[in-house]
């Protein structure tokens, strides 16, 4: 069966995902590529409760937005008509705007990181990224974007929790490096090199 590649992207809030994102798109279309893009916190039901939170409209602990985030991803991989599995099952490229490393980075700041892997490993199990492009942006940075960018600022988008996130990330990675595909690229490079690194990357998962 043509099996879709998995691929993923991870950084602090104001890394450049979303550029990066959007410029592979535009590769994998002029290659005529399919693909299916998506990303977490997703817009389905428990994406949305999470949402709130992160707006301030709702409080919750640590622990229950950890289990919220595994909710949504469980959903994600697995809904029938349009999860994951399915478009990679289909032949498409899934590439997804976060995943569980996101988990180990964000949480882990609050909870054990053990806890948070743990919590996460079903996920590891039925749906590991072929690869995750993490994009290395030092907090002081990033939060400068940020403000340039956004009227309000989220939940998690403050100083002292982009730096303990980005220690949080670093953490994870050393933790994990061995079982996943992570390619650190350095975020303070022209969106252009970052993007033919990416590429390059992509186009030898074949
Ligand atoms: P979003 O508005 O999508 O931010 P971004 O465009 O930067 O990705 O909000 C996602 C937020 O949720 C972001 O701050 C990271 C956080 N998050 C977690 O805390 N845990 C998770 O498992 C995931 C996927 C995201």
């Amino acid at each position: 069966m043509n099996v879709g590649k998995f691929i993923v992207f991870e950084g602090i809030d104001g890394a450049g995902k979303t550029t990066q994102l959007k410029l592979l798109l535009n590769r994998l279309e002029k290659a005529n590529v399919t693909y299916h893009a998506t990303k977490e916190p997703t817009e389905g039901v428990v994406g949305q409760l999470i949402r709130q939170v992160l707006n301030k409209q709702l409080e919750l602990d640590e622990k229950t937005m950890a289990a919220l985030f595994l909710a949504d991803r469980f959903h994600h991989i697995q809904a029938e008509t349009d999860g994951m599995l399915k478009h990679l099952h289909l032949g498409k490229h899934v590439i997804c705007d976060r995943y569980y490393l996101s988990s180990y980075a964000y949480h882990s700041a609050f909870l054990p990181l053990e806890w948070v892997i743990a919590c996460n490993a079903p996920c590891a199990k039925l749906l590991r990224p072929d690869v995750i492009f993490f994009l290395d942006l030092p907090p002081t940075m990033s939060l400068a974007r940020l403000t340039k960018t956004r009227a309000h600022l989220d939940l998690y988008e403050t100083k002292e929790r982009l730096t303990l996130v980005h220690q949080q990330y670093h953490a994870a990675i050393s933790r994990v490096k061995s079982e996943e595909n992570i390619i650190l690229l350095d975020a303070t490079e022209t969106e252009e090199a970052i993007a033919e690194k990416i590429w390059a990357v992509v186009n030898e998962l074949g």
